[in-house]
């Protein structure tokens, strides 16, 4: 029988065992694993741990702030940011296949993260100590998953931030490892960390990215965004947060409609609202939403957001449609 105090203290002492006095880091994602993670080794060994942020500039409204300014006021962590929303935009211009996307976001964060780890080693190396440890944030079922094959999961190429390709100069640390979500979840609240990371719905490694069907440039993350927290609040407002297992906002970035806004006429993309109810993520249904809450939030994001004039739905089970558009 386990409370989220106790596993706390035990992980805190095999976290001891295993780093002793030397120096670990740790990559952030915005998600739940890698800042709990990151938060118990931490509590454990304080400054011997440098998280490293990757802002590959493709996250959501208001999420590179929580790691950058919560996630560090609640933990004390050090913390490194690589501002890598440039390399990102580049890499990606001109690209709009699905699995293509899906790569070069993979290639091109392994390499930043890589990056930001020479530096840091270097930075280790100058005061003549040595960087020994890599903590990653797997969970439990990620064990059993990665051991077992799982169909469904091969269907697009996963990017997971918490699934860099095991890098031999490092040990492993992974103290979550015989834990379930919502195990870990209660110990980042025991820890202390806000609850929007800790309570912080399923999101894909490859962000926004892979939520603009069509190329991604600047402007229309930017759209994507706006839309994406108009949904995100009415959904917290209504109080349903815990009926929807995730809601991905999709902008149709090659498509236009015409529609009409005052005396004109307008000729814009459509966002696909794709609110899914689901345990696991490997079948899904569409989450029967009150009609006013979708009438709100096709007002707000047809009024507020320019260049999008129609809010559409997506009332397709899993399968045949997979979660995510791409
Ligand atoms: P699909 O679209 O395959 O998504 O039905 C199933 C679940 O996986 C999430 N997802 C990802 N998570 N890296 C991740 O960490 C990825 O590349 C990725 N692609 C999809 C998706 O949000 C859903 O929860």
């Amino acid at each position: 029988n386990w409370t989220a105090s106790s596993i706390l203290d035990d992980q805190i002492e095999l976290i001891r065992q295993q780093i002793g006095s030397a120096k670990v880091i740790c990559g952030l994602s915005g998600g739940v694993d890698s800042a709990v993670a990151a938060a118990l080794v931490q509590r454990a060994v304080g400054d011997q741990l440098t998280c490293v942020f990757v802002n590959h500039g493709l996250l959501r409204q208001g999420e590179a702030e929580q790691v950058e300014h919560d996630f560090v006021a609640s933990t004390g962590a050090k913390l490194y940011v690589a501002n890598e929303q440039d390399r990102f935009l580049n890499a990606l211009s001109g690209v709009s296949d699905p699995e293509t996307k899906r790569k070069i976001i993979g290639r091109e964060f392994i390499r930043a993260f890589e990056e930001a780890e020479r530096a840091i080693m270097a930075d280790a190396a100058s005061a003549g100590e040595e960087i020994k440890f890599l903590v990653q944030g797997t969970l439990y079922p990620d064990v059993v998953e990665s051991g077992g094959g799982e169909g469904a999961a091969n269907i697009k190429s996963h990017h997971n931030v918490g699934g860099l390709p095991e890098d031999l100069r490092f040990e492993l640390v992974e103290p979550l490892r015989a834990l379930f979500k919502d195990e870990v979840r209660a110990v980042g609240a025991e820890l202390g960390l806000p609850a929007e990371i800790v309570g912080r719905q399923p999101f894909p490694g490859p962000g926004l990215g892979i939520r603009i069907v069509g190329e991604i440039t600047g402007e229309r993350l930017e759209l994507l965004r706006k839309a994406d927290a108009i949904a995100r609040a009415e959904l917290t407002a209504a109080g349903l947060d815990n009926e929807v297992w995730q809601m991905p906002v999709v902008l149709l970035a090659d498509v236009r409609s015409v529609g009409v806004m005052g005396d004109g006429r307008t000729y814009g993309h459509p966002i696909v609202l794709r609110p899914v109810s689901s345990e696991d993520a490997m079948t899904a249904d569409w989450s029967r939403l009150p009609y006013d809450l979708l009438a709100r939030i096709s007002n707000r994001i047809t009024n507020e957001v320019e260049g999008v004039n129609r809010v559409v739905l997506d009332v397709t089970s899993k399968p045949p449609g997979t979660i995510e558009w791409e």
